[in-house]
């Protein structure tokens, strides 16, 4: 077998074999195959796409490419969630310890933030004290014990994935729906659960802009996830408005913490909810898809998902005073607000740019590995559809200096629209892909 007769193949619309898929993946994550010749069959795949077949065949010669976790030493359906990245996208704070209040063992391997999106292990670390990093028996071990454990990437998982979606990130190869499903696919496979939840972000602020698309997506990874023997749900839901009020890693804890006390905005409440209810029944604690999300009320309202998440941060050495009293937890001393120069209804927030402004006040990244601040960050105080006067206030920044709380409320003013005309407030969950 030869690189370039693979290459050729595909170039002209052939259909890879499973040994040809293998030999690439292996070979290039070996270092074997120059970047060249893995860069062109990437662009070969991206013009004439990988059918069905092709796409798990990838996946899962990606999946073997490095370590894999091993749950089955946790009785029950373990049960994992994943979201294509969104703006204030908390709902794993949330909806994990509602599922593993129900009876859904959660043992998560969660990612940290880039750009403008957020990661649950950024926002998890904001809690002082709070460990993401485990043992696999520390992992085991604490999930059988109390049924949830979220912790950071460990391991050596998916080292061909690493690699492939590097070298597509710097080739114009990452929007192809097949390199897009196998790539995340692949990562939750080898983390090990038996189920899998996907929350398929679409609008302004996601990687899918357009429904059809998120579609697709979806489908395309509920069916490598049952082609693989795991239980796949897909929810197509809406990002075109930051998800909740609160951007930034300190500051989306204190919201969760508002939501698991039935507090919490209506969004980022329901969708969590909704989330959770998918999850539960996965994890076959009821019967019906309907019966999940009231099971999951019921464990809000209860105050059993405060309990469990009160759990998993004393597990894992988070400060429980800082969640008893969330003023607590850090919040950068800068605050900026953003004052409406109009009245009418907020019609447009430009997710991606509220995004990127967090980012700016310290709370995000631009690249792989640099610091962020746990208490910087954006909270809107007005959402689309909200009546506004001239003079409130729209928002609020915060920062560890003037001038990074300046630039960032000038990004978030420019992400507001105020329109006379009150417009419709998107539909939260777009579609169900079971
Ligand atoms: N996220 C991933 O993990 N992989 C992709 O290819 C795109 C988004």
């Amino acid at each position: 077998m030869n690189m370039e007769d693979i290459i050729i193949k595909k170039r002209d619309g052939g259909k890879l074999t499973e040994q040809e898929i293998r030999y690439f993946v292996r070979g290039y994550t070996a270092g074997d195959i120059p970047d060249y010749q893995a860069s062109a069959l990437l662009m070969a795949i991206y013009f004439q796409k990988l059918d069905r077949e092709e796409t798990f065949q990838l996946t899962d010669a990606m999946k073997s490419s490095g370590d894999m976790a091993d749950l089955s030493g946790i009785p029950g359906i373990k049960v994992d969630k994943h979201s294509t990245g969104g703006v204030g996208d908390k709902t794993t704070l949330i909806a994990a310890p509602i599922a593993a209040a129900c009876g859904v063992p959660i043992a998560k391997m969660s990612g940290r933030g880039l750009g403008f999106t957020g990661g649950t292990i950024d926002k998890l670390e904001s809690i002082p004290g709070m460990r993401t990093t485990l043992t696999p028996e520390e992992f085991t071990a604490q999930v059988s014990e109390i049924g949830i454990a979220l912790i950071g990437q460990s391991g050596h998982i998916t080292p061909a994935d690493k690699k492939i979606y590097a070298l597509r990130d710097v080739t114009g190869t990452v929007e192809n729906m097949s390199l897009i499903a196998s790539s995340i696919m692949s990562k939750k496979l080898a983390a090990g659960s038996d189920a899998i939840v996907l929350d398929v972000k679409c609008g302004d602020g996601a990687f899918m802009k357009k429904q059809e698309d998120a579609r697709e997506l979806g489908q395309i990874m509920c069916d490598i996830g049952e082609s693989a023997g795991r239980k796949t749900i897909a929810m197509i839901t809406d990002m075109n408005q930051p998800l909740g009020c609160a951007v930034g890693n300190g500051l989306e804890v204190r919201e969760a913490i508002d939501v698991l006390h039935g507090k919490g905005p209506y969004d980022i409440t329901e969708l969590s909810l909704q989330l959770a209810g998918a999850m539960i029944y996965l994890g076959g604690r009821v019967k019906a898809f309907e019966e999940g999300a009231y099971m999951a009320r019921q464990a809000l309202s209860s105050g059993a998902a405060w309990e469990k998440f009160r759990m998993l941060v004393q597990h894992q050495g988070g400060d429980l005073e800082t969640i008893e009293d969330p003023d607590l937890l850090p919040r950068s001393d800068t605050k900026k607000q953003i004052i409406a120069d109009s009245y009418g209804f907020v019609s447009r927030i430009e997710a991606e740019q509220i995004g990127i402004a967090s980012q700016h006040t310290g709370a995000g990244r631009a690249v792989k590995d640099e610091a962020i601040d746990p208490g910087a960050g954006v909270v809107l105080e007005k959402k689309v559809g909200d009546h506004v006067s001239k003079g409130e206030v729209l928002a609020a920044v915060y920062a560890s200096s003037r001038k990074k709380a300046e630039l960032a409320a000038d990004e978030v003013e420019l992400a507001y629209t105020i329109s006379r005309d009150r417009p419709e407030v998107p539909e939260l969950i777009k579609e169900i892909i079971r």
